[in-house]
């Protein structure tokens, strides 16, 4: 793991690096694709957990009472869908006492601007710590637009996890909200005239869901 600056973490595992590398190949078949997103998912959630807090609590073991840590407060997993579905189950898998909240947003091919068309919190989500997934940061529109609907909700608590990000996006973020945490796996290079990664590894939500021939 690696701090760019207090807010931006690069999960740079030898791992995540290697599954990374596989996942940006256009050789990858779908299948492949959805399952390396759901190990790579497995490895960077445990940092974005990594500020959970935790409360002191005894535990009687076959051989005497241990002074053990647990979660405090359950954490809300907000998947930007589709692709942040694809980030889901491992996160779910890390921490099986999270809820979920659904968030719909789609990028508008020729403005880049995303559109809300879906969205379903848990009741309690302002007073839980949330973490947003979405596997790509590009110009950060869909996440400050998560970002913001969490924040009127009264959410304080709140990281963003995605695996591959352009700088644009993580400044358009960082200027955008002055205290969510960022965690990603790749700062790539730049954005290209149609608002895609470079060198990126293409559509995260087609790739999953094999939308696109
Ligand atoms: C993709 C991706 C992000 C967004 C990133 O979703 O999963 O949500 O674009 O781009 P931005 O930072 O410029 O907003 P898309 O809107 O293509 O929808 P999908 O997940 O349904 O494919
Ligand atoms: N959405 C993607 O899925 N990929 C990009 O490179 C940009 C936005």
């Amino acid at each position: 793991m690696s701090q760019l600056n207090e807010r931006v973490t690069v999960v740079d595992h030898p791992l995540a690096k290697h599954k990374l590398s596989l996942l940006r190949s256009k050789d990858t078949s779908d299948a492949d694709f959805r399952r390396l997103v759901n190990e790579i998912s497995l490895i960077e959630g445990i940092e974005a957990t990594r500020l959970l807090k935790t409360e002191p609590v005894d535990v009687q073991t076959p051989v005497a009472l241990a002074h053990c840590e647990r979660l405090a407060d359950a954490p809300v997993i907000v998947p930007i869908l589709r692709a942040g579905l694809g980030l889901l189950d491992g996160m779910l898998e890390l921490v099986p006492s999270a809820a979920v909240g659904h968030l719909g947003m789609e990028r508008n091919e020729v403005t880049h601007i995303p559109r809300e068309y879906y969205a379903k919190m848990p009741q309690d989500v302002a007073s839980r710590p949330v973490i947003i997934v979405d596997p790509m940061l590009a110009t950060g529109g869909s996440s400050i637009a998560a970002i913001d609907y969490l924040r009127k909700r009264g959410v304080k608590d709140l990281t963003l996890m995605v695996m591959v990000a352009a700088p644009e996006g993580i400044q358009a973020v960082l200027d955008a909200d002055a205290d969510v945490r960022i965690v990603t796996c790749a700062i790539d290079e730049r954005l290209n005239d149609d608002a895609y990664i470079v060198p990126g590894l293409g559509d995260a939500g087609d790739r999953i869901f094999g939308t696109v021939k």
